[in-house]
């Protein structure tokens, strides 16, 4: 099961959350994806802080965690 992971992220900044799962941290693009047909998906958030970011893929509010991880 893939649990969410903690990431500090600051606003007003574009982050890209990674969609490929071959990212070291399994949630923000490292470039991994080069040579498949996934692109990250870009996002911004509106508060510095830190962010459950989801690393099953799977949940509906994507990228953050919105618990689904525990259904799987
Ligand atoms: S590393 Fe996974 S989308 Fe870039």
């Amino acid at each position: 099961m893939a649990t969410p992971v903690k990431v500090r992220l600051e606003a007003d900044k574009t982050h890209y959350f990674c969609t490929c799962r071959k990212s070291a941290d399994g949630v923000l693009c490292d470039g991994s994806h080069k040579g498949t047909t996934y692109r990250p998906q870009p996002f911004t958030v509106d508060t510095t802080k830190e962010y459950s970011l989801c690393a099953c893929k799977k949940s509906e509010n994507l990228p953050f965690c919105d618990g689904t991880h525990r259904k799987l």
